[in-house]
Protein backbone atom coordinates (compact mmCIF):
# COMPACT_ATOMS: atom_id res chain seq x y z
CA UNK A 1 0.00 0.00 0.00
CA UNK A 2 1.17 3.49 -0.79
CA UNK A 3 1.27 5.42 2.28
CA UNK A 4 0.01 8.91 2.17
CA UNK A 5 2.52 12.43 1.03
CA UNK A 6 2.52 13.61 4.41
CA UNK A 7 4.50 16.51 2.48
CA UNK A 8 2.75 16.89 -0.60
CA UNK A 9 -1.04 16.80 1.33
CA UNK A 10 0.69 19.68 3.85
CA UNK A 11 1.56 21.97 0.17
CA UNK A 12 -2.03 21.27 -0.74
CA UNK A 13 -3.22 22.24 2.43
CA UNK A 14 -1.30 25.83 1.82
CA UNK A 15 -2.73 26.58 -1.13
CA UNK A 16 -6.05 25.81 0.28
CA UNK A 17 -6.57 30.50 1.16
CA UNK A 18 -9.27 31.62 -0.04
CA UNK A 19 -9.25 35.61 -0.52
CA UNK A 20 -12.29 37.71 -0.53
CA UNK A 21 -11.53 40.75 -0.59
CA UNK A 22 -14.27 41.66 -2.33
CA UNK A 23 -16.46 44.73 -1.54
CA UNK A 24 -19.95 43.72 -1.09
CA UNK A 25 -21.94 45.98 -3.16
CA UNK A 26 -24.40 47.79 -0.49
CA UNK A 27 -27.92 46.14 -1.56
CA UNK A 28 -30.94 48.13 -1.39
CA UNK A 29 -33.03 45.39 0.19
CA UNK A 30 -31.01 46.02 3.84
CA UNK A 31 -30.46 49.59 3.52
CA UNK A 32 -32.62 50.34 6.53
CA UNK A 33 -32.68 46.93 8.05
CA UNK A 34 -30.89 46.84 11.68
CA UNK A 35 -28.55 44.14 13.28
CA UNK A 36 -28.50 43.47 17.30
CA UNK A 37 -25.30 41.20 18.60
CA UNK A 38 -24.65 39.22 20.93
CA UNK A 39 -21.53 37.21 21.78
CA UNK A 40 -20.66 34.79 24.14
CA UNK A 41 -17.39 33.31 25.07
CA UNK A 42 -13.81 33.69 24.04
CA UNK A 43 -11.57 36.54 22.09
CA UNK A 44 -11.85 34.72 19.33
CA UNK A 45 -15.76 34.55 19.52
CA UNK A 46 -15.25 38.07 19.79
CA UNK A 47 -13.45 38.84 16.58
CA UNK A 48 -15.68 36.42 14.92
CA UNK A 49 -18.05 38.52 15.79
CA UNK A 50 -16.05 42.25 14.49
CA UNK A 51 -16.17 39.77 11.23
CA UNK A 52 -19.79 39.26 11.01
CA UNK A 53 -20.41 42.76 12.19
CA UNK A 54 -18.52 43.98 8.93
CA UNK A 55 -20.05 41.43 6.46
CA UNK A 56 -23.65 42.59 7.65
CA UNK A 57 -22.77 46.37 7.40
CA UNK A 58 -21.01 45.91 3.58
CA UNK A 59 -24.55 44.59 2.86
CA UNK A 60 -26.24 47.36 3.89
CA UNK A 61 -27.31 46.67 7.94
CA UNK A 62 -26.69 48.94 10.86
CA UNK A 63 -26.17 47.99 14.08
CA UNK A 64 -28.27 49.04 17.12
CA UNK A 65 -27.10 48.04 20.92
CA UNK A 66 -30.76 46.30 21.83
CA UNK A 67 -32.16 43.36 20.71
CA UNK A 68 -35.81 45.24 20.80
CA UNK A 69 -34.79 47.49 17.90
CA UNK A 70 -33.32 44.62 16.11
CA UNK A 71 -34.69 43.12 12.31
CA UNK A 72 -32.21 40.85 12.79
CA UNK A 73 -30.34 39.07 15.86
CA UNK A 74 -27.55 37.18 16.19
CA UNK A 75 -26.19 35.05 19.03
CA UNK A 76 -22.66 33.90 18.69
CA UNK A 77 -22.49 31.01 20.92
CA UNK A 78 -19.95 29.38 22.95
CA UNK A 79 -19.76 25.80 24.35
CA UNK A 80 -17.11 25.37 26.74
CA UNK A 81 -19.10 24.89 29.77
CA UNK A 82 -22.74 23.83 30.74
CA UNK A 83 -23.85 27.28 31.66
CA UNK A 84 -22.97 29.21 28.50
CA UNK A 85 -25.31 26.48 26.78
CA UNK A 86 -28.21 27.47 29.70
CA UNK A 87 -27.67 31.76 28.76
CA UNK A 88 -28.18 31.35 25.08
CA UNK A 89 -31.45 29.23 25.59
CA UNK A 90 -32.22 31.58 28.52
CA UNK A 91 -31.88 34.48 25.74
CA UNK A 92 -33.26 32.64 23.31
CA UNK A 93 -36.74 32.05 25.12
CA UNK A 94 -37.04 35.97 24.99
CA UNK A 95 -36.38 36.52 21.17
CA UNK A 96 -39.21 33.38 20.54
CA UNK A 97 -41.12 36.35 21.98
CA UNK A 98 -40.20 39.35 20.56
CA UNK A 99 -40.95 37.51 17.03
CA UNK A 100 -44.71 37.02 18.13
CA UNK A 101 -44.72 40.97 18.15
CA UNK A 102 -42.43 41.55 14.80
CA UNK A 103 -42.55 38.51 12.75
CA UNK A 104 -40.28 39.40 9.77
CA UNK A 105 -37.46 39.42 13.31
CA UNK A 106 -34.57 37.40 11.97
CA UNK A 107 -33.01 35.12 14.32
CA UNK A 108 -29.06 33.34 13.76
CA UNK A 109 -27.77 30.98 15.99
CA UNK A 110 -23.82 30.69 15.11
CA UNK A 111 -20.60 30.19 17.21
CA UNK A 112 -19.31 26.79 18.96
CA UNK A 113 -22.72 25.68 19.74
CA UNK A 114 -23.97 25.42 16.32
CA UNK A 115 -21.08 22.60 15.90
CA UNK A 116 -22.39 20.64 18.09
CA UNK A 117 -24.88 18.02 17.32
CA UNK A 118 -26.48 17.73 20.41
CA UNK A 119 -27.42 21.37 20.05
CA UNK A 120 -28.87 21.38 16.15
CA UNK A 121 -31.45 18.22 17.52
CA UNK A 122 -32.39 20.30 20.14
CA UNK A 123 -33.37 23.41 17.83
CA UNK A 124 -34.91 20.87 15.40
CA UNK A 125 -37.26 19.91 17.99
CA UNK A 126 -37.65 22.80 20.45
CA UNK A 127 -36.42 26.31 18.72
CA UNK A 128 -37.90 25.77 15.31
CA UNK A 129 -38.82 29.73 15.27
CA UNK A 130 -34.79 30.36 14.76
CA UNK A 131 -34.23 30.99 11.11
CA UNK A 132 -30.83 30.04 10.31
CA UNK A 133 -28.15 27.74 12.25
CA UNK A 134 -24.31 28.75 10.92
CA UNK A 135 -21.05 26.73 12.12
CA UNK A 136 -17.96 28.31 12.79
CA UNK A 137 -16.72 26.89 9.08
CA UNK A 138 -18.46 29.15 7.33
CA UNK A 139 -19.07 32.97 8.35
CA UNK A 140 -17.79 34.11 5.66
CA UNK A 141 -20.89 32.90 4.19
CA UNK A 142 -23.11 34.52 6.52
CA UNK A 143 -24.27 37.30 3.79
CA UNK A 144 -25.24 34.73 0.77
CA UNK A 145 -27.10 32.64 3.47
CA UNK A 146 -29.44 35.69 4.38
CA UNK A 147 -29.92 36.83 0.67
CA UNK A 148 -31.32 33.32 -0.12
CA UNK A 149 -33.39 32.60 3.24
CA UNK A 150 -36.43 30.18 3.22
CA UNK A 151 -38.90 30.14 5.45
CA UNK A 152 -38.66 28.19 8.72
CA UNK A 153 -35.59 26.75 9.86
CA UNK A 154 -32.23 26.87 7.59
CA UNK A 155 -29.40 24.81 9.21
CA UNK A 156 -26.09 25.75 7.31
CA UNK A 157 -23.38 23.70 9.66
CA UNK A 158 -20.41 22.22 8.42
CA UNK A 159 -17.94 19.58 9.88
CA UNK A 160 -15.27 20.25 7.08
CA UNK A 161 -12.86 22.98 7.86
CA UNK A 162 -12.88 24.00 4.22
CA UNK A 163 -9.93 26.66 3.22
CA UNK A 164 -8.53 29.62 5.11
CA UNK A 165 -10.31 32.50 4.29
CA UNK A 166 -9.03 35.93 3.75
CA UNK A 167 -11.52 39.16 4.11
CA UNK A 168 -9.36 41.71 3.89
CA UNK A 169 -10.48 44.55 6.13
CA UNK A 170 -13.90 43.26 6.17
CA UNK A 171 -14.18 43.73 10.16
CA UNK A 172 -16.03 45.72 12.07
CA UNK A 173 -13.31 46.67 14.51
CA UNK A 174 -14.88 47.31 18.28
CA UNK A 175 -12.01 49.15 19.34
CA UNK A 176 -10.28 51.91 17.11
CA UNK A 177 -6.46 51.67 18.61
CA UNK A 178 -6.39 47.67 20.09
CA UNK A 179 -7.12 44.83 17.09
CA UNK A 180 -7.96 40.72 17.45
CA UNK A 181 -6.01 39.04 14.86
CA UNK A 182 -6.77 35.57 14.22
CA UNK A 183 -3.29 33.94 13.15
CA UNK A 184 -4.80 30.47 13.09
CA UNK A 185 -8.18 28.54 13.70
CA UNK A 186 -9.00 25.03 15.57
CA UNK A 187 -7.44 23.25 17.72
CA UNK A 188 -5.17 19.64 17.26
CA UNK A 189 -4.31 19.24 21.12
CA UNK A 190 -7.62 17.27 22.02
CA UNK A 191 -8.01 18.00 26.18
CA UNK A 192 -10.04 15.12 27.76
CA UNK A 193 -12.48 18.17 28.95
CA UNK A 194 -12.42 20.09 25.85
CA UNK A 195 -14.96 20.42 23.27
CA UNK A 196 -12.94 23.31 20.91
CA UNK A 197 -11.21 20.47 18.79
CA UNK A 198 -14.61 19.54 17.89
CA UNK A 199 -16.37 22.94 17.28
CA UNK A 200 -13.34 24.80 15.55
CA UNK A 201 -11.78 21.83 13.73
CA UNK A 202 -8.24 21.19 12.93
CA UNK A 203 -5.44 23.33 13.92
CA UNK A 204 -5.24 25.77 10.21
CA UNK A 205 -2.80 28.72 10.31
CA UNK A 206 -3.11 31.46 7.91
CA UNK A 207 -0.44 32.64 6.06
CA UNK A 208 2.34 34.67 7.69
CA UNK A 209 2.66 37.49 5.03
CA UNK A 210 -1.10 37.94 5.12
CA UNK A 211 -0.91 38.54 8.89
CA UNK A 212 1.92 40.93 8.37
CA UNK A 213 0.43 42.55 5.59
CA UNK A 214 -3.04 43.15 7.92
CA UNK A 215 -0.71 44.22 11.06
CA UNK A 216 1.15 46.90 9.05
CA UNK A 217 -3.01 47.94 7.80
CA UNK A 218 -3.91 48.52 11.44
CA UNK A 219 -0.66 50.43 12.13
CA UNK A 220 -1.55 53.00 9.03
CA UNK A 221 -4.64 53.34 10.66
CA UNK A 222 -2.94 54.64 13.83
CA UNK A 223 -3.45 51.22 15.87
CA UNK A 224 -1.49 51.07 18.94
CA UNK A 225 -1.43 47.15 19.80
CA UNK A 226 -2.45 43.57 18.45
CA UNK A 227 -3.04 40.55 20.06
CA UNK A 228 -2.77 37.47 18.40
CA UNK A 229 -5.33 35.05 18.45
CA UNK A 230 -5.43 31.22 18.21
CA UNK A 231 -6.20 28.59 20.88
CA UNK A 232 -2.50 27.34 20.56
CA UNK A 233 -0.51 30.09 19.01
CA UNK A 234 3.09 27.64 19.75
CA UNK A 235 1.12 25.22 17.76
CA UNK A 236 1.32 28.00 14.57
CA UNK A 237 3.08 27.16 11.02
CA UNK A 238 3.26 23.60 12.27
CA UNK A 239 0.64 22.13 9.80
CA UNK A 240 2.31 23.86 7.07
CA UNK A 241 5.94 23.21 6.55
CA UNK A 242 6.74 25.63 4.26
CA UNK A 243 4.97 28.15 7.25
CA UNK A 244 7.57 30.17 9.54
CA UNK A 245 7.26 29.03 13.55
CA UNK A 246 5.53 30.69 16.15
CA UNK A 247 8.88 32.38 17.41
CA UNK A 248 9.42 33.92 13.94
CA UNK A 249 6.02 35.04 13.67
CA UNK A 250 6.62 37.22 16.41
CA UNK A 251 9.63 38.33 15.49
CA UNK A 252 8.24 39.52 12.14
CA UNK A 253 5.38 41.57 13.82
CA UNK A 254 7.48 43.06 16.15
CA UNK A 255 9.59 44.27 13.60
CA UNK A 256 7.05 46.27 11.66
CA UNK A 257 7.23 48.44 14.68
CA UNK A 258 3.58 48.23 15.71
CA UNK A 259 3.66 49.59 19.33
CA UNK A 260 2.19 46.49 21.55
CA UNK A 261 1.61 43.13 20.55
CA UNK A 262 0.04 40.93 22.74
CA UNK A 263 -0.56 36.95 21.87
CA UNK A 264 -3.38 34.27 23.35
CA UNK A 265 -3.39 31.76 24.41
CA UNK A 266 -0.02 30.09 24.63
CA UNK A 267 -0.02 26.20 25.78
CA UNK A 268 3.08 25.54 28.04
CA UNK A 269 3.79 22.27 26.22
CA UNK A 270 6.10 22.82 22.98
CA UNK A 271 6.26 26.80 24.72
CA UNK A 272 9.81 26.76 22.79
CA UNK A 273 13.22 28.60 23.93
CA UNK A 274 13.02 30.87 20.43
CA UNK A 275 9.37 32.05 22.04
CA UNK A 276 10.96 32.97 25.09
CA UNK A 277 13.82 34.55 23.84
CA UNK A 278 11.76 36.32 20.68
CA UNK A 279 9.42 37.76 23.67
CA UNK A 280 12.47 38.89 26.16
CA UNK A 281 14.29 40.53 23.20
CA UNK A 282 11.59 42.84 21.93
CA UNK A 283 10.22 46.01 23.64
CA UNK A 284 7.13 46.27 21.52
CA UNK A 285 6.05 42.49 22.67
CA UNK A 286 4.50 43.01 25.67
CA UNK A 287 5.45 41.09 29.05
CA UNK A 288 2.65 39.62 29.67
CA UNK A 289 2.15 35.63 29.18
CA UNK A 290 -1.31 33.65 29.91
CA UNK A 291 -0.02 30.10 30.64
CA UNK A 292 -3.15 27.74 31.32
CA UNK A 293 -2.10 25.19 34.32
CA UNK A 294 -5.44 23.45 34.21
CA UNK A 295 -4.37 21.11 37.19
CA UNK A 296 -1.41 20.88 39.30
CA UNK A 297 -1.45 17.26 39.35
CA UNK A 298 0.87 14.63 37.48
CA UNK A 299 -1.93 12.14 37.55
CA UNK A 300 -4.55 14.89 36.57
CA UNK A 301 -2.54 15.87 33.97
CA UNK A 302 -2.14 12.78 32.24
CA UNK A 303 -6.07 12.14 32.37
CA UNK A 304 -6.44 15.71 30.94
CA UNK A 305 -4.00 15.08 27.80
CA UNK A 306 -2.12 18.19 28.18
CA UNK A 307 1.45 16.99 27.93
CA UNK A 308 3.36 18.37 30.61
CA UNK A 309 4.19 17.31 34.39
CA UNK A 310 4.06 19.87 37.53
CA UNK A 311 7.79 19.62 37.08
CA UNK A 312 7.98 20.79 33.49
CA UNK A 313 5.41 23.39 33.72
CA UNK A 314 6.92 25.46 37.01
CA UNK A 315 10.35 24.90 35.19
CA UNK A 316 8.94 26.72 32.11
CA UNK A 317 7.20 29.11 34.42
CA UNK A 318 10.73 30.20 35.93
CA UNK A 319 12.59 29.86 32.50
CA UNK A 320 10.00 32.47 31.25
CA UNK A 321 10.25 35.15 34.79
CA UNK A 322 14.04 34.60 34.38
CA UNK A 323 14.37 35.92 31.11
CA UNK A 324 11.89 38.18 30.29
CA UNK A 325 11.84 41.23 32.48
CA UNK A 326 8.92 42.01 35.11
CA UNK A 327 6.64 39.59 33.09
CA UNK A 328 3.15 39.05 34.66
CA UNK A 329 1.46 35.59 33.81
CA UNK A 330 -1.61 34.75 34.68
CA UNK A 331 -3.25 31.18 34.42
CA UNK A 332 -6.36 28.88 34.22
CA UNK A 333 -7.45 26.29 36.32
CA UNK A 334 -10.04 23.43 35.89
CA UNK A 335 -11.19 21.93 39.57
CA UNK A 336 -12.60 18.92 40.12
CA UNK A 337 -11.67 17.12 37.03
CA UNK A 338 -13.34 13.64 37.17
CA UNK A 339 -12.54 11.78 40.77
CA UNK A 340 -9.65 14.77 41.61
CA UNK A 341 -8.78 13.56 45.02
CA UNK A 342 -7.94 16.14 47.58
CA UNK A 343 -3.82 15.18 47.09
CA UNK A 344 -5.02 15.93 43.59
CA UNK A 345 -6.37 19.37 44.48
CA UNK A 346 -3.29 20.03 47.21
CA UNK A 347 -0.77 20.14 44.01
CA UNK A 348 -2.88 22.74 42.05
CA UNK A 349 -2.58 24.54 45.37
CA UNK A 350 0.97 24.19 45.58
CA UNK A 351 1.60 25.39 42.22
CA UNK A 352 -0.35 28.64 42.94
CA UNK A 353 1.73 29.16 45.64
CA UNK A 354 4.83 28.74 43.95
CA UNK A 355 3.85 30.58 40.75
CA UNK A 356 2.21 33.15 42.78
CA UNK A 357 0.38 34.27 39.74
CA UNK A 358 -0.85 37.85 38.33
CA UNK A 359 -4.33 36.05 37.98
CA UNK A 360 -5.97 33.06 37.37
CA UNK A 361 -9.53 32.16 35.61
CA UNK A 362 -10.95 29.21 37.46
CA UNK A 363 -13.45 27.20 36.42
CA UNK A 364 -15.30 23.99 38.20
CA UNK A 365 -15.25 20.93 35.25
CA UNK A 366 -18.16 20.72 33.17
CA UNK A 367 -18.55 17.70 31.28
CA UNK A 368 -19.07 17.86 27.32
CA UNK A 369 -20.74 15.25 25.84
CA UNK A 370 -18.32 13.78 22.87
CA UNK A 371 -15.23 14.46 25.21
CA UNK A 372 -13.84 11.54 26.58
CA UNK A 373 -13.93 13.25 30.42
CA UNK A 374 -17.12 12.80 29.88
CA UNK A 375 -17.38 9.38 29.90
CA UNK A 376 -15.40 9.40 32.47
CA UNK A 377 -16.99 8.58 36.11
CA UNK A 378 -17.11 11.04 38.69
CA UNK A 379 -17.59 10.53 42.11
CA UNK A 380 -17.01 13.85 43.60
CA UNK A 381 -19.88 15.25 44.97
CA UNK A 382 -20.68 19.31 43.55
CA UNK A 383 -20.33 20.42 46.62
CA UNK A 384 -16.76 19.50 47.25
CA UNK A 385 -15.73 20.84 43.82
CA UNK A 386 -17.51 24.50 44.88
CA UNK A 387 -15.70 24.27 48.16
CA UNK A 388 -12.46 23.66 46.28
CA UNK A 389 -12.88 27.03 43.84
CA UNK A 390 -13.70 28.71 46.79
CA UNK A 391 -10.31 27.80 48.63
CA UNK A 392 -8.28 27.95 45.07
CA UNK A 393 -9.73 31.49 44.20
CA UNK A 394 -8.74 33.01 47.91
CA UNK A 395 -5.23 31.88 47.22
CA UNK A 396 -5.49 32.96 43.85
CA UNK A 397 -7.00 36.66 44.55
CA UNK A 398 -4.31 36.52 47.32
CA UNK A 399 -1.50 36.69 44.97
CA UNK A 400 -3.05 39.29 42.52
CA UNK A 401 -3.55 41.72 45.21
CA UNK A 402 -0.07 40.71 46.31
CA UNK A 403 1.41 40.74 42.91
CA UNK A 404 -0.72 44.87 42.09
CA UNK A 405 0.54 46.23 45.33
CA UNK A 406 4.26 45.87 43.88
CA UNK A 407 2.92 49.03 41.39
CA UNK A 408 2.37 51.32 44.13
CA UNK A 409 3.86 54.56 43.47
CA UNK A 410 5.48 53.51 40.43
CA UNK A 411 5.21 55.09 36.62
CA UNK A 412 4.10 52.77 34.15
CA UNK A 413 2.95 53.06 30.82
CA UNK A 414 -0.76 52.34 29.94
CA UNK A 415 -2.56 52.49 26.93
CA UNK A 416 -5.44 54.04 27.39
CA UNK A 417 -8.85 52.60 25.39
CA UNK A 418 -11.74 53.89 26.83
CA UNK A 419 -13.59 55.78 29.67
CA UNK A 420 -14.36 54.48 33.05
CA UNK A 421 -17.42 52.60 33.78
CA UNK A 422 -17.31 53.65 37.33
CA UNK A 423 -16.24 57.25 36.93
CA UNK A 424 -16.70 59.15 33.85
CA UNK A 425 -14.22 61.82 34.59
CA UNK A 426 -11.70 58.65 33.85
CA UNK A 427 -10.14 57.13 31.34
CA UNK A 428 -9.53 53.37 31.62
CA UNK A 429 -6.65 51.33 29.81
CA UNK A 430 -3.84 48.49 30.63
CA UNK A 431 -0.42 48.22 31.42
CA UNK A 432 2.11 46.43 29.25
CA UNK A 433 1.49 43.92 31.59
CA UNK A 434 -2.14 43.84 30.94
CA UNK A 435 -2.79 45.75 34.17
CA UNK A 436 -6.24 47.24 34.44
CA UNK A 437 -5.63 50.93 35.15
CA UNK A 438 -8.30 53.99 35.94
CA UNK A 439 -6.75 57.49 35.03
CA UNK A 440 -7.40 60.63 35.79
CA UNK A 441 -6.56 62.15 32.51
CA UNK A 442 -7.43 64.59 29.81
CA UNK A 443 -10.28 62.72 27.73
CA UNK A 444 -8.24 63.73 24.67
CA UNK A 445 -5.36 61.12 25.46
CA UNK A 446 -7.63 58.24 24.68
CA UNK A 447 -5.98 55.91 22.44
CA UNK A 448 -2.41 56.91 23.33
CA UNK A 449 0.09 55.06 25.80
CA UNK A 450 0.83 57.91 28.35
CA UNK A 451 2.79 57.64 31.80
CA UNK A 452 0.80 56.71 34.57
CA UNK A 453 1.35 57.04 38.60
CA UNK A 454 -0.41 54.57 40.18
CA UNK A 455 -1.60 56.20 43.62
CA UNK A 456 -3.62 53.19 44.57
CA UNK A 457 -3.57 49.22 44.08
CA UNK A 458 -6.69 46.96 44.72
CA UNK A 459 -6.78 43.26 43.97
CA UNK A 460 -8.18 43.58 40.34
CA UNK A 461 -6.94 47.15 39.03
CA UNK A 462 -5.02 49.88 39.92
CA UNK A 463 -6.09 53.63 40.00
CA UNK A 464 -3.48 56.36 38.96
CA UNK A 465 -2.86 59.92 37.16
CA UNK A 466 -1.42 61.22 34.17
CA UNK A 467 2.53 61.90 34.75
CA UNK A 468 3.26 64.94 32.57
N1 LIG B 1 -6.90 27.01 24.12
C1 LIG B 1 -6.91 27.46 25.43
C2 LIG B 1 -8.19 27.25 26.18
C3 LIG B 1 -9.47 27.72 25.64
S1 LIG B 1 -10.82 27.35 26.68
C4 LIG B 1 -5.85 26.69 26.20
O1 LIG B 1 -5.58 25.58 25.94
O2 LIG B 1 -5.37 27.26 27.13
C5 LIG B 1 -10.50 28.38 28.08
C6 LIG B 1 -10.44 27.65 29.37
O3 LIG B 1 -11.69 27.04 29.67
C7 LIG B 1 -9.47 26.49 29.44
O4 LIG B 1 -8.17 26.91 29.63
C8 LIG B 1 -9.99 25.68 30.58
O5 LIG B 1 -9.45 26.11 31.81
C9 LIG B 1 -11.49 25.98 30.57
N2 LIG B 1 -12.26 24.82 30.12
C10 LIG B 1 -12.20 24.18 28.94
N3 LIG B 1 -13.03 23.12 28.93
C11 LIG B 1 -13.64 23.09 30.14
C12 LIG B 1 -14.60 22.24 30.75
N4 LIG B 1 -15.10 21.18 30.11
N5 LIG B 1 -15.00 22.51 32.01
C13 LIG B 1 -14.49 23.56 32.68
N6 LIG B 1 -13.59 24.41 32.16
C14 LIG B 1 -13.15 24.19 30.90
FE1 LIG C 1 -9.07 22.96 24.48
FE2 LIG C 1 -6.72 21.94 25.06
FE3 LIG C 1 -7.17 22.92 22.63
FE4 LIG C 1 -7.00 24.57 24.70
S1 LIG C 1 -5.35 23.27 23.88
S2 LIG C 1 -8.54 24.61 23.09
S3 LIG C 1 -7.90 23.39 26.35
S4 LIG C 1 -8.14 21.13 23.52
FE1 LIG D 1 -16.22 29.00 23.64
FE2 LIG D 1 -15.76 28.26 21.20
FE3 LIG D 1 -14.21 30.03 22.33
S1 LIG D 1 -16.39 26.94 22.85
S2 LIG D 1 -14.28 29.46 24.47
S3 LIG D 1 -16.34 30.30 21.87
S4 LIG D 1 -13.61 28.51 20.84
Amino acid sequence: MNLPDMNEAKKRHRENVEYIYTDVVKNNKYKDKKYFIKTYGCQMNVHDSEEISGLLENLGYTRVESELDADLIILNTCAIRENAHDKVFGFLGRCKHLKKDKKDIKIVLCGCMAQEKSVVDEILSKHKYIDLVLGTHNIHELPNYLTNLQDGLNIEVKSNEGNVYEIGENYHRDSKYTAWINIMYGCDKFCTYCIVPYTRGKERSRRSKDIIKEVMCLKEKGYKEVTLLGQNVNAYGTDNEEEMSFAELLENVAKTGIERIRFVTSHPWNFTDDMIDTIAKYDNIMPYIHLPLQSGSDRILKLMGRRYTQEEYIKLYKKIKEKVKNAAITTDIIVGFPNESDEDFNETLKVVEECQYDGAFTFIYSPREGTPAAKMSDSTPLSVKEERLQRLNEVVNKYSNMNNQKYLDKTVKVLLVGESEKDSNKLYGYTETMKLVNVECDKKLIGQIVDVKIAEAKSFSLDGYHEK
